[in-house]
């Protein structure tokens, strides 16, 4: 994966999607003095790599990545680590680890000595697609999700399929949600039906549909950085999921994001297609996800999901934007009140 992709966000925020083996990283690397990382307990041994080829490494802090760690706590902890380290406002602070490790960086990297400059190498195939580009970061708060956060670029995301190799089989397979959601909102280089071949029977390559991938995301982030509009397409699934996230915790059920999202897109498939945005959507999608092996069916009554949808940060004034799919490659936003949607839904 030798191609480079560029976010820009104004003339001073600019950020580079690039990749390859990970031997690629110290000559990346090579100018800074001060790098501080932080990494995902269960990647010691890829940071271990990293400390050892990349000289410039002058402190480190692993991190549990749960969404419990993903706090404020913990981003204070990361923030005093960088005191202890006398890390300067020149530092570069590096995240290795999946979109817990990412967010809880990049959040930490924003706030220490009003911000420094930070950069990625996700190590989950959700986090190389989708939580490692686009700067977005933060923290869960009082038990909704990155209710805390600001939106500041990484300097540079490094895609590495390398790290994807120790990545448990249920991780991968909710990052094929996240990567599934990209196709069906830009279908670069016929993605979609490129990476349901590839998830179903492990037909194809994977290397060039995380590029794909990313390059949808950088794209859409690049015209829209700060979620003013387009940027809003990729919370495809992502009211529900959120919604699901919530009464998961509430009733102490063990769900990832990355399955949340699938049932949010086939959810949201099912109401594009009760508003008549698409046509039999939803049965495709069903299919196709669930030959990908994700889960495509609601655990809980739609009843439930209504409160944490109406509190769900995305929500103004009772009305929620639902991203709909018309088509695979082609979703629009369109705002409806809660309940509106829940009634069309519960006639599908
Ligand atoms: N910032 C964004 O734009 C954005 C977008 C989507 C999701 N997110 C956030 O990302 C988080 C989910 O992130 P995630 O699914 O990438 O993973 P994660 O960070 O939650 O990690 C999942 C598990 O995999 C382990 N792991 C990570 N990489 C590994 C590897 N290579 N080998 C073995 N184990 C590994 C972790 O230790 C953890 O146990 C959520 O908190 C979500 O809110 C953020």
């Amino acid at each position: 994966m030798n191609e480079k992709l560029e976010i820009a966000l104004d003339s001073r925020e600019r950020s580079l999607v690039t990749g390859g083996p990970l031997s690629g990283l110290p000559t990346l690397l090579e100018g800074e003095r001060e790098v501080f990382l932080v990494y995902d307990r269960n990647v010691e041994k890829v940071a271990e790599g990293i400390m050892e080829a990349c000289p410039g490494i002058v402190g480190m802090m692993p991190v549990v990545a749960t969404e419990e760690e993903k706090s404020i706590d913990t981003v204070l902890d990361i923030c005093g680590r960088m005191m202890d380290a006398d890390l300067s406002r020149d530092a570069l602070v590096l995240a290795l680890g999946g979109g817990v490790t990412t967010d809880l960086t990049g959040f930490a990297a924003s706030v220490y000595k009003r911000g420094v400059r930070y950069a990625n190498i996700p190590t989950t195939l959700l986090s190389q697609v989708d939580a490692g580009i686009g700067g977005k970061t933060g923290v869960n708060f009082e038990s909704y999700k990155n209710m805390l956060g600001v939106i500041r670029q990484p300097v540079f995301t490094y895609l590495s399929s390398e790290v994807l190799e120790t990545l448990p089989e249920r991780e991968f397979r909710s990052g094929a949600a996240e990567l599934l959601k990209t196709f069906l909102i830009e279908d670069r280089d016929g993605g979609y039906e490129k990476a349901v071949r590839y998830l179903s029977g492990g037909d194809g390559d994977l290397q060039p549909l995380l590029f794909a991938a990313a390059s949808v995301k950088a794209g859409i982030v690049s015209r829209d950085p700060f979620e003013n509009g387009e940027r809003r397409k990729l919370n495809l699934g992502h009211t529900f999921a959120h919604a699901i996230e919530h009464e998961a915790r509430l009733r102490g059920d063990d769900i990832t994001h990355g399955e949340a999202v699938a049932i949010g897109i086939v959810l949201a498939a099912a109401l594009a297609d009760g508003l008549g945005v698409s046509r039999d959507l939803a049965p495709r999608l069903s299919q196709d996800f669930s030959s990908a092996g994700l889960p495509v069916r609601c655990p809980y009554p739609l009843s439930a999901l209504a409160e944490a949808m109406g509190k769900d940060k995305k929500a103004a004034s009772g009305m929620v934007r639902f991203v709909l799919p018309e088509r695979i490659g082609s979703v629009i936003v369109r705002p409806l009140a809660v309940s509106a949607a829940l009634k069309v839904l519960s006639t599908r």
